[in-house]
């Protein structure tokens, strides 16, 4: 018999919900994102965001459902992302979960964002018949967060194949997430928000041996992340060259007018810039591949996963293709759609727990700093 959950997510700035079976096959996913709401601030705003989830929970559900051809009522349980994220946010979808739970009489499963992004991979890895092995590194990598887990599996007692997952903190940023460096910098250069996608497709276009960011040095786990110092690199790198204020300039007042294609910004924007982005892009995706793949050898896994927005990466992905082979892991990715957030990654996690017979009651609480997972034992600490 097939399982159907319908998942819900809203713990940052996307309200989505999808109907997925068994954990693997995805039977509709919607995402409504407010990205058009917060670009003019250039970050999320918590207290617009929640008002737009309010505003868009009911229809996109009802999406859900309608583009998946099944009646509410006829899933088999409903999965809610419980935290980390916003507060005003998660509530928003949390509450609509209890409300649906409670008038359809159906089983209600709390669900972990973060575990979500690892089930992204998962899922598709799943579908198309790739199952990672076990142990793995686990890079989450998004505008909130970045952060490394050793991943390791057993089977369910259910019997259909789903993997329970257990969780190792190895290592997590120690100020910026790596996305929200890349929206810090796209705001320094008025490239607009969000600044992954832009810079991503730009740095193609310049030399990334032109700027030398250096490597950022921490103290102490060697697997922890900084970014603030690139980010501040950046601000420092323009301030010495007053010569590229006035096509900042010029690309403030394109965007203002609406103007949203990398390519426009691409022709605002001169080979010093250009080579200064593609710069940036290689020190952050650098950074991130050397420290995944160094705590993937000294934590002996098989497979390197990496989930998030910022996994969406051409260069990252590439990086991690080729660096990873060739110490010999597999690497997985979600498809691009299923890196940035989604309902679709909290209803396939939400499938493990419901085959364990795992229930929440509707005493449910947000949990804005919901954490994953406990500290590894390693050598290397
Ligand atoms: O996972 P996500 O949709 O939301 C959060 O949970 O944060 O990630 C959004 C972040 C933003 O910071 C955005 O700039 C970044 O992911 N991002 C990218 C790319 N696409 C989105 N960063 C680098 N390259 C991309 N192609
Ligand atoms: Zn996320």
């Amino acid at each position: 018999m097939t399982t159907r959950i319908l998942g819900i997510e809203s713990s940052c700035d996307e309200t989505a919900a999808a109907i997925v079976a068994d954990g693997k096959q995805i039977l509709s996913s919607v995402v409504a994102s407010q990205v058009d709401i917060h670009r003019k601030y250039g970050g999320v705003v918590p207290e617009l965001a929640s008002r737009e989830h309010l505003r868009q929970i009911v229809p996109v559900v009802r999406e859900a459902a309608a583009q998946a051809n099944i009646p509410l009522a006829d899933v088999d349980a409903i999965g809610v992302t419980q935290g980390p994220g916003l507060v005003g946010s998660l509530l928003v979808g949390l509450t609509y979960g209890k409300v649906l739970a409670l008038a359809l009489n159906k089983p209600l499963i709390a669900v972990n964002h973060l575990e979500g992004h690892v089930h992204a991979v998962l899922l598709e890895a799943h579908s198309a018949g790739r199952t990672p092995k076990f142990p793995a590194m686990c890079l989450i990598v998004s505008g909130g967060h970045t952060l490394l887990y050793r991943v390791e599996s057993a089977e369910t007692h259910s019997g259909n194949g789903a993997l329970r997952l257990s969780y190792s903190r190895v290592g997590g940023t120690r100020d910026d997430a790596a996305g929200e460096a890349y929206d810090k910098v796209a705001k320094m250069l008025a490239l607009g928000y969000p600044g992954g996608p832009v810079i991503d497709k730009l740095a193609a276009h310049g030399n990334a041996a032109a700027v030398r960011f250096g490597t950022t040095k921490i103290r102490g786990n060697p697997y922890d992340f900084s970014f603030s110092g690139i980010k501040t690199a950046v601000l420092y790198y323009l301030r010495k060259r007053p010569e590229l204020h006035a096509e900042i300039q010029e690309r403030q007042r394109a965007l203002s007018n609406g103007e949203r294609s990398a390519d426009a910004l691409r022709a605002l924007s001169s080979t010093t810039t250009l080579d200064l982005i593609a710069s940036f892009q290689r020190a952050v995706v650098d950074d991130l591949v050397k420290r995944t793949l160094a705590a993937g050898e000294q934590f002996a896994v098989q497979s390197i996963l990496a989930s998030g927005g910022v996994a969406a990466n051409r260069e990252l992905r590439e990086k991690f293709e080729e660096e990873g082979k060739r110490r010999g892991f597999e690497v997985f990715f979600p498809s691009r759609p299923l890196s940035t957030d989604n309902a679709a990654m909290i209803a396939a996690a939400a499938f493990t727990r419901f085959s364990e017979g795992e229930r929440a009651d509707l005493s449910l609480n947000a949990m804005p700093n919901f954490p994953l997972g406990a500290a590894p034992q390693s050598s290397g600490h």
